[in-house]
């Protein structure tokens, strides 16, 4: 059985087909990069498989599940999803770190959040700051490390290097490459077509809501 399975998923808005038909499996262990054009439904893709967004046909099988039938926040922790545009709330660096512990009635594990801060190249200092002051790139990165605090089954990423300078860009791909190697299953949108072949074992491309490729690079 997948871990995670698309049946014939399609997804229209008022306006028009976005996504047609898309059948796709996803094994545990996976490391998956989805590439396309502008536009062709890449972040829907995403949006659709940890139910940000419900399919207009066809069905999501979580382990067999349709993901309709799982509660909306269990599954959002179980498949995480890491936005194309980090959404960061609250006041502070700090205050984004503490809702999700708050939220699972615990209190917030500093140790664990200064490791990831500086495996991610950022200062422990940061913590203070105000998310206004941020810039692009600490943005992403502090969204990354809010949904890596507690461990996903599945962690999907859209463009979340974009922002990035080279060395920060390596940094990321080899944390998530090290998530991956001890186990997480991982769906990555990116637009560099060197960062799609990197780690991932497969290459999914996208044209006009369609899958147009599906090569096996290891
Ligand atoms: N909320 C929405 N309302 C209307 N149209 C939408 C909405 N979300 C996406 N679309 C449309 O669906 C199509 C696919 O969008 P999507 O964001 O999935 O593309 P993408 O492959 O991620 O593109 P990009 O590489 O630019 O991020 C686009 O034509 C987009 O305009
Ligand atoms: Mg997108």
């Amino acid at each position: 059985m997948s871990l995670l399975e698309m049946q014939k998923v399609s997804y229209q808005n008022e306006k028009k087909l976005i996504l047609q038909e898309i059948s796709l499996k996803v094994a545990a262990g996976d490391f998956i990069s989805l590439v396309g054009p502008s536009g062709s439904g890449k972040s829907t893709i995403l949006k659709l498989c940890c139910h940000l967004l419900s399919p207009t046909q066809g069905k999501i099988l979580f382990k067999g599940k349709d993901i309709k039938q799982y509660n909306p926040l269990d599954l959002r922790r179980r498949i995480a999803y890491c936005a194309q545009t980090p959404y960061l709330f609250g006041e502070t660096v700090e205050d984004n770190f503490s809702f999700p512990y708050l939220i699972r009635k615990q209190k917030i594990d500093l140790a664990r959040v200064q490791t990831l801060l500086s495996r991610f190249n950022l200062d422990g200092k940061i913590l203070k700051n105000r998310v206004q002051s941020l810039s692009g790139g600490e943005k992403q990165r502090i969204a990354l490390i809010r949904t890596l605090l507690f461990k996903p089954e599945i962690l999907l990423l859209d463009e979340v290097t974009s922002a990035l300078d080279v060395a920060n860009t390596e940094l990321v791909e080899k944390e998530i490459y090290t998530l991956n190697q001890t186990g997480m299953t991982i769906l990555w949108v990116t637009h560099s077509p060197e960062q799609s072949r990197k780690y991932a074992n497969i290459l999914l491309s996208l044209e006009q809501g369609k899958i147009k490729t599906r090569e096996v690079l290891k």
